[in-house]
Parts: C-alpha cells; structure tokens; sequence
C-alpha cells in the first residue's frame, strides 16, 4: 500500500498517544500532525478507555479542536508541571534538536513543552535532518510588532555569516501574520547547513530585544517518534 504523508503523521500520532495514561496532564501540540493525536485523545476519553485527562493546549486553534471533542482543559498557571505532551516538530536532527513555529505557535509550544515531564515529537521521516535551521526550511522567531523591521534587520545582522535573509510571515491578504500573543513573526532563511553551535546561535538571538522567542527546540524532546513507509521508528533521548 502507498501511504500519503497524512497517513504517516497520524501513525506517528497515535503510536505517541499509547504513552498517554488516565490521570495525566498533556501538553496538546498544534499542527497537522499533533491534530491527529489530538482527535485520537478525544475517541479514547469518548470511547471510555482514558479518564481524568487535562489538556494544556499549545494554541488557540488546539484549543479549539479539544473544545470540541470535550477534552478537559487547563493552562500552566494552574498545571506548571505537565506530565506528558505531545507535538509535531518542522525538523528535527539526530540529537533530537528540533525546528518549530511553522505553524506561528512556537511561544506557548516551547513555554508548556519546557514544563512537560516528557516530551514526545511525531514526524513523518520527510523531517529528519542532519543539521536544523539548514536551507530547506526557514527558522522562525516570534517579535514584537513594535519596530520590527528594526528587530528583522538586526537578526538578518546577526546571522549574515550564515547567508540569512529576515522575511516578515504574512497572512491573510498580504497583512502581517499575528501570533496568537499578538506578535508577528519573522523567517529567517537561507541559514547555511550547518549553523555550527546551537546553543550560541539560540542565546545571541534570544538577547536581541524586541525578540520574544525562536523556534529552535534545543535538548528539549525526550522521544521522537518517526513514521515511514518502511515502518515506526522510536529514538528516545
Ligand atoms: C506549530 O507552531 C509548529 O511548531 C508545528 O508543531 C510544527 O510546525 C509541525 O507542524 P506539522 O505537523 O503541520 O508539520
């Protein structure tokens, strides 16, 4: 059989839902992939075979879909220490790095992931890298909108070395795109293959102000779990 990328994130998806037990708090991720293991969630607390389930949603549209299957709901205020979560990742490297934020949601995914006791990624094998932030795909950062050509041009300074272009994410109707916190985000792409030492790249970033957050996820998964036509392959940290 000819199984389509969708297909491989929702086996992907409900194989890290079998590490979810009655009882938990769950971080619940956003995007196509953790949406899969977001309704899988909803047909087992439904279905009777998970109880006493509190989901922390990563966004409002994961709010959203949980709403509407019923899943009990909470935030980081009330549950700083969540037990689970579960989320897709854009990249991913063999340290189990990860780039995130295509999706625009990377602040509360990287703020309830950080908080989560285990942390499980679901891939189709299309997201494995060997570097992240490597050409195919942009780093996201999440900024303020206040002066952000100022905060893009300092980032695409910040990252010159690497080949770095700053693009601003629009959405609809050519308008900047806004982050469910109200920001906007900025793609940086371009960046070389190999970025060289994460960590420096993260912290320089990260003290530019007018940046909020970034969308790499460094030592921050605990199991990736990777689906392929060849079968599921689980690399735990
Ligand atoms: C959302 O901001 C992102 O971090 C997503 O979790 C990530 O981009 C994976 O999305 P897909 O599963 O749709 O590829």
């Amino acid at each position: 059989i000819n199984l389509t990328q969708d297909d491989l994130k929702r086996i992907a998806a409900y194989k890290a839902v079998e590490f979810v037990q009655s009882g938990m708090v769950l971080g619940l991720g956003t995007g196509s992939t953790a949406k899969h293991a977001v309704d899988r969630i909803g047909e087992l607390l439904r279905q009777g075979k998970l109880e006493n389930i509190v989901g922390i949603p990563t966004s409002k549209k994961t709010q959203e879909q949980a709403l509407s299957l019923g899943i009990p709901l909470s935030d980081l205020d009330s549950h700083p220490v969540i037990d689970l979560s579960i989320d897709g990742a854009d990249e991913v490297d063999p340290d189990l790095n990860l780039v995130k934020g295509r999706g625009g949601s990377l602040l509360r995914e990287k703020m309830i992931e950080g908080a989560s006791k285990k942390f499980v990624v679901i891939v189709d094998e299309s997201k494995m890298v060997k570097h992240i932030g490597g050409s195919r795909l942009a780093l996201p950062v999440e900024i303020v909108p206040f002066c952000w050509r100022f905060t893009a041009e300092k980032l695409r300074g910040l990252l010159e070395g690497y080949g770095c272009e700053a693009n601003l994410r629009l959405g609809e109707k050519g308008k900047p795109f806004v982050t469910d916190n109200g920001n906007y985000i900025v793609d940086l792409v371009n960046v070389e293959k190999d970025m060289g030492d994460l960590g420096l790249v993260s912290d320089a970033i990260l003290r530019l102000p007018g940046v909020v957050e970034h969308g790499m996820f460094l030592d921050m998964a605990s199991t990736v779990i990777i689906a392929g036509e060849l079968g599921v392959k689980i690399k735990n940290k």
